[in-house]
């Protein structure tokens, strides 16, 4: 589930050119991709990680917090039942860098409130989009692929942001706010 160290690479280089320091990750799993972006962060930079606990059990989030060398960047809190970060933390417009990896029906709803954190300059980076090739299958029509493909096609038309898709992994968008 987690990303290839290639991707990883690529996220963590997207950080460190627009200078992040506050980043948030829907959908951790061990955090291993958290990681790649907090260490291409200054040390005093900090991450707000979202992930699910059904039953109020640590998430598999807190498997891979806190590997040594890297405490001091990477707070991990799971804020919500669901993946969706607190648009009324205090961080609207101030988030440098948003990762959504988390259920795919939920996308939108994610990436409507990463916009609202991000500050203008900042990026958002959305996993799957290409679905393993899904998305351009008409017959496939289940409802990840469907969520996903109506987000494909609301960003493209999106003026509030810039976009890139970029041919990694299982795909992934860069959307720089405007
Ligand atoms: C693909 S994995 C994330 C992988 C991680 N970004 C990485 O590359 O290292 C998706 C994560 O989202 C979490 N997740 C799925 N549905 C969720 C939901 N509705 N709310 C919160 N978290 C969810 C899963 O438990 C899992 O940890």
């Amino acid at each position: 589930m987690q990303i290839s160290a290639h991707q990883g690479q690529q996220i963590g280089l997207l950080a460190r050119t627009i200078g992040a320091r506050l980043a948030i990750e829907v959908g951790t799993f061990t955090g291993y991709s958290s990681l790649c972006i907090a260490e291409r962060c200054p040390p005093t930079a900090s991450s707000n990680a979202a992930t699910s606990a059904p039953n109020g059990r640590r998430s598999r989030g807190a498997i891979g917090r806190r590997p040594a060398g890297r405490a001091d960047r990477a707070h991990h809190r799971a804020r919500h039942p669901d993946a969706r970060p607190a648009a009324d933390a205090g961080l609207a417009g101030k988030v440098d860098l948003a990762f959504i990896d988390a259920d795919k029906e939920s996308y939108d709803a994610y990436y409507e409130r990463c916009l609202k954190l991000v500050r203008s300059g900042g990026l958002i980076l959305v996993d799957n989009v290409l679905w393993g090739g899904s998305v351009i299958d008409p017959a496939d029509n289940d409802a990840d692929t469907k969520a996903i493909r109506a987000l494909n096609a609301k960003l493209k038309a999106d003026d509030r942001i810039d976009l890139a898709l970029f041919a990694v992994g299982d795909g992934m968008t860069c959307a720089l706010k405007r």
